[in-house]
């Protein structure tokens, strides 16, 4: 404990929170995360204008579900971008879209984007589904976006976009589904409704049983298991195995692999893999 700190904190405090935390969100935090606990607990103590963390960790005992999920917001990190891992798309499109097309695009299209942040990824896949599937809003394509967190579906929902956030947007895509909108003597983009109304979003835990149904053609589910535990981790894509048939797609983020955690799945590219 510093006597420099703002708030008392000490390795009680650390652990109580980290085993909240991977209670609630199957996120495991090491011990080199005690800082970055640290820096944005205590945002939610000057919010809620307490002295201490052993006062936030009293209020967190007899909390009714808010504080958790103030939390649980505070410590996810929600750090995403529009075409990130840009081959996922290209594969997207070459391995599944394409050869929907061409066999005729009756059956229905399922792809679920799991921890979808603040919605650049399923809307990377929705334009990615609008550039290659001739009447798209015509066809029985869903694409189902989640994240625990209901400040980030909020921004989702909203899908404005500062010029920053659209960056890597090509500009015909930019030019075709968002908006310009004049703001603050700058400019933003709203993602335009027929491109949004692909994309249902809903809040979810995935550490929580899932309440879909299945087949899903493909999963994105990148930059999220990172954070969980090993047994959170096979759970969770034991789950995802159950909701897909031999040959459907599983995304992962670039730096994970699903080597000893399961063997439902088949490495098939760079952090791409097809269900056994
Ligand atoms: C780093 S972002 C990744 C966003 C996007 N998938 C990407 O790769 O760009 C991680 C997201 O996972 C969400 N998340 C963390 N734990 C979760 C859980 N247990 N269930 C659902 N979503 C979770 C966070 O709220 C955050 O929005």
């Amino acid at each position: 404990m510093s006597s420099r700190r703002e708030f008392a904190y000490t390795d009680a405090d650390f652990d109580a929170l980290r085993s909240r935390v991977l209670d609630d969100t199957g996120i495991r935090l090491g011990d080199s995360k005690r800082e970055l606990v640290y820096g944005r607990v205590t945002r939610r103590l000057r919010a809620l204008g307490l002295d201490s963390f052993s006062a936030y960790r009293a209020l967190l005992e007899q909390d009714d579900g808010r504080e958790r999920e103030a939390l649980r917001s505070a410590i996810t990190t929600k750090l995403t971008a529009f075409n990130r891992e840009r081959h996922h798309f290209d594969y997207l499109r070459d391995q599944l879209l394409r050869p929907w097309v061409e066999a005729g695009a009756r059956e229905r299209l399922r792809i679920w984007s799991a921890g979808c942040a603040s919605g650049e990824e399923p809307y990377s896949i929705a334009m990615t589904i609008a550039a290659c599937v001739p009447h798209w809003q015509g066809r029985d394509i869903r694409i189902l976006a989640t994240d625990i967190d209901a400040a980030v579906l909020e921004y989702a929902q909203a899908a404005v976009y500062t010029q920053a956030q659209v960056a890597r947007v090509p500009p015909a895509d930019l030019e075709r589904h968002f908006t310009r909108l004049p703001q603050d003597g700058g400019v933003r983009y709203r993602l335009r409704p027929q491109l949004a109304a692909l994309v249902t979003l809903r809040q979810l835990n995935l550490v929580d049983e899932l309440p879909m149904h299945g087949p899903l053609d493909a999963i994105f589910c990148r930059n999220v298991a990172i954070y969980f535990d090993r047994e959170t981790q096979r759970r969770m894509y034991a789950r995802f195995a159950r909701l897909q048939r031999p040959g459907d797609l599983l995304f992962v983020g670039h730096s994970e692999s699903l080597y000893r955690v399961t063997d439902d799945y088949a490495l098939i590219g760079k952090t791409i893999y097809r269900r056994r």
